[in-house]
């Protein structure tokens, strides 16, 4: 494996573009219009800033890194030389259905294709290809460059030569490698939506506020960010989705979205991107909590 292509600059794209390439592979970041991969580029430098800051790397491997990476607005172009392909495109079945298609076309025959999908059926993706055998699931943590985790999904019929192949790959990146089997939500998500969830209805309840509920879990359980810090920085309308799916696949009452979060998505607050969701995010009221409304 030396030419790795990622779909997407966005937050989990970039991360995995910057992962790659800090690890000598060649990386050819593709997305829809050079705005979106001057944004991504423009993270994946300001994180290795951070790295360089902290003796992680040195200049020159931080200027290394940068010259990994490869830019680029055209698909069949991005992946046509490429030995695997990590889509991180939006987490829409229909969008993750149509890129595909598409790889299966422009790819080489022996090319892997993977997706950072966090919740939707790998399974369902691979019947899109006619290489259902070479379709994966490698689902990076976020922020990437600093999280240990690739959880690797294998869908119905996904090969043990692939299963294999990518293991291999995450531990060459640093990462712990887990294989799970693909139901919804994996084995992350599972776990951590009914938490956040939990985390959501329990402030919908008026059980405690925002800091309150969050210091809980970081001051008892040791957890790093309490749960609506988390939600918030995951994204909200990310939460909800990830939520619908388990919901959707297990037809189980208890994975059903709180309604606070329902109401959040569709006012458009949906964390850290938009500048607000259970913290206030904008200049002036940084960090402040919003919480008031629902007590
Ligand atoms: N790129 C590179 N390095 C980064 C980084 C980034 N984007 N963000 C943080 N870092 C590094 C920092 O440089 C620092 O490095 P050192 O330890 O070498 O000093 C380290 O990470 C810790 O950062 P900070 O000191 O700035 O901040 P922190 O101690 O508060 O840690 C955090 C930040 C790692 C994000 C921590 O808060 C954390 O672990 N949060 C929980 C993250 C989590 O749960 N992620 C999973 C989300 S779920 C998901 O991704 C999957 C899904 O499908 C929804």
């Amino acid at each position: 494996m030396k030419t790795i292509a990622v779909i997407g600059a966005g937050t989990m794209g970039n991360g995995i573009a910057h992962t790659f390439a800090q690890n000598g592979f060649k990386v050819n970041l593709i997305d829809v219009s050079d705005a979106a991969l001057k944004k991504g580029i423009a993270t994946v430098t300001k994180n290795l800033d951070r790295q360089v800051a902290k003796e992680v790397l040195t200049e020159a491997q931080k200027n290394d890194t940068l010259l990994n990476i490869a830019l680029l607005t055209d698909l069949k172009e991005g992946v046509s030389t490429a030995d695997l392909v990590v889509e991180a495109a939006s987490e829409k079945l229909a969008i993750k259905l149509d890129i595909f298609e598409k790889l299966d076309n422009f790819c080489k025959p022996n090319t892997i294709l993977a997706s950072n999908t966090s919740s939707i059926s790998i399974t369902q993706i691979a019947a899109a290809t006619q290489r259902a055998e070479q379709v994966i699931g490698m689902h990076f943590m976020n922020p990437v460059p600093v999280m240990k985790l690739v959880e690797i999904i294998s869908g119905y019929s996904t090969s043990k030569e692939t299963l294999a192949t990518v293991t291999k790959l995450a531990e060459q990146l640093g990462k712990t490698p887990v294989p799970v089997n693909d139901y919804p939500g994996f084995v992350a998500n599972r776990i951590l939506m009914p938490m956040l969830n939990e985390a959501i209805e329990t402030l919908y309840n008026g059980v405690a506020g925002v800091q309150e509920i969050d210091t809980v879990m970081k001051l008892g359980m040791a957890h790093p960010m309490g749960p609506l810090q988390l939600a918030d920085f995951i994204g909200l309308d990310v939460c909800l989705s990830i939520l619908e799916v388990m919901y959707d696949g297990f037809k189980n009452p208890k994975y059903a979205p709180c309604p606070l979060l329902v109401n959040m998505v569709r006012a458009g607050k949906l964390g850290i991107k938009s500048g607000e969701g259970f913290y206030d995010y904008s200049e002036s009221k940084k960090a402040e909590t919003v919480s008031a409304q629902f007590q």
